[in-house]
């Protein structure tokens, strides 16, 4: 298939400030001479802005690593998550075509797109809500037929679910991804033959609809409001003003947004410089705590149960808001109730279990 930039272009791109910021902190993950690499994130996040990959916005990016244009429309083409064209503003519907998927109906599926949407893929439908094409297989299969609309997977489809869907989104709602027809994962459609006993404690959905349903920002774009500015390779919770477009920088700088950012999110607890006797608590006891996380935390001075479990209001806010992400998460799992425990020495159901399997939860 031919990938060629769009013939309408914009007259200009630039980051949000936000976004720049953001922007400037991935390129400093790479060794000096070697920021051509941060090129997919920063063109990612030029699409998650704008919808799709304009010219100027694949130049701008190379601008900012200092590389050819041509180097950067070269990875911008070749890989098919790049959209070159405008895109439906709501979602950008993406039918898998492969086998498992096509024997079980994609081709219903793509002709719902071509009724409700366009006749031909990546043209934009005439409300400009909606785009369609086909894809390889999503390694969803079990599950076939299937769609990914924004971030998230639709399931064990019908050509009578997926317009319903389609007609939801087009009404300004969202509905729950996953399996659309009663399955919980990827069981046997006749119902589990093993296992059959792990119905308690599960969530409501499976653990990849429960977050998406959690977070509840399928066809949101990224705009650099949700995700924590964290350079912790830099052990700074922010993203540091370092790296300097070469040509045509962008116009506004990111300091004044990340300032209101943290005020409305709460309080910045108290920190530390270092782990007290140079030795952390091992704060992946903590339900919600990977070693991803921990390794923020402890970039940013927190190190210790009672630290944690010291936290106001206010500053679990702010560590919902900054660390994790998005609002809810650090209050959800009760952080401060678990740090209160084993800060004094007893352990959670939780960190006995991740102590006898030695497994700790993976970050979110
Ligand atoms: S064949 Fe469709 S997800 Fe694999």
């Amino acid at each position: 298939m031919l990938r060629r930039l769009h013939p309408e272009q914009p007259e200009s791109f630039a980051f949000t400030p936000a976004n720049q910021a953001w922007a400037e902190g991935q390129i400093t993950k790479y060794p000096e001479g070697r920021q051509a690499s941060a090129i997919i994130p920063l063109l990612w996040r030029a699409q998650e802005q704008e919808g799709w990959l304009t010219r100027p916005a694949i130049e701008a990016v190379a601008d900012m690593l200092d590389m050819a244009y041509i180097r950067a429309l070269e990875v911008a083409s070749f890989y098919f998550m790049f959209q070159l064209q405008p895109v439906g503003s709501v979602a950008h519907i993406q039918i898998c075509g492969t086998t498992s998927c096509m024997i079980c109906g994609a081709e219903d599926l793509i002709a719902v797109c071509q009724e409700k949407i366009a006749a031909k893929p990546h043209v934009v439908s005439a409300d400009g809500k909606f785009s369609w094409e086909e894809v390889e297989c999503l390694g969803s299969c079990t599950n076939a037929p299937m769609a990914q609309i924004g971030k998230d997977y639709y399931e064990d489809l019908t050509a009578e679910k997926f317009g319903q869907l389609i007609d939801e989104l087009a009404a300004g709602k969202v509905p729950t991804p996953g399996p659309q027809n009663g399955r919980y994962g990827a069981e046997p459609l006749s119902g589990l033959t093993s296992l059959t006993d792990y119905d308690s404690g599960r969530t409501q959905y499976n653990a990849s609809v429960q977050l998406a349903a959690d977070i509840g920002d399928t066809v949101k774009r990224i705009d650099g409001t949700e995700v924590p500015l964290l350079t912790p390779w830099l052990n700074d919770a922010k993203a540091p003003a370092t790296k300097k477009p070469k040509a045509k920088p962008a116009p506004q700088k990111a300091a004044a947004p990340e300032v209101e950012a943290e005020a409305e999110a709460g309080d910045k607890p108290a920190t530390l410089d270092a782990a007290r006797d140079g030795k952390a608590d091992d704060l992946k006891m903590i339900k919600g705590v990977g070693p991803k996380l921990e390794g923020a935390l402890n970039g940013i001075g927190i190190f210790h149960y009672d630290q944690i479990a010291a936290w106001t209001e206010a500053e679990v806010a702010w560590a919902d808001q900054n660390l994790v992400g998005f609002k809810g998460r650090v209050s959800r799992d009760d952080w401060v109730a678990q740090a209160k425990l084993l800060a004094t020495g007893e352990e959670t159901e939780f960190a006995k279990r991740a102590k006898e399997d030695g497994t700790y939860e993976e970050d979110t």
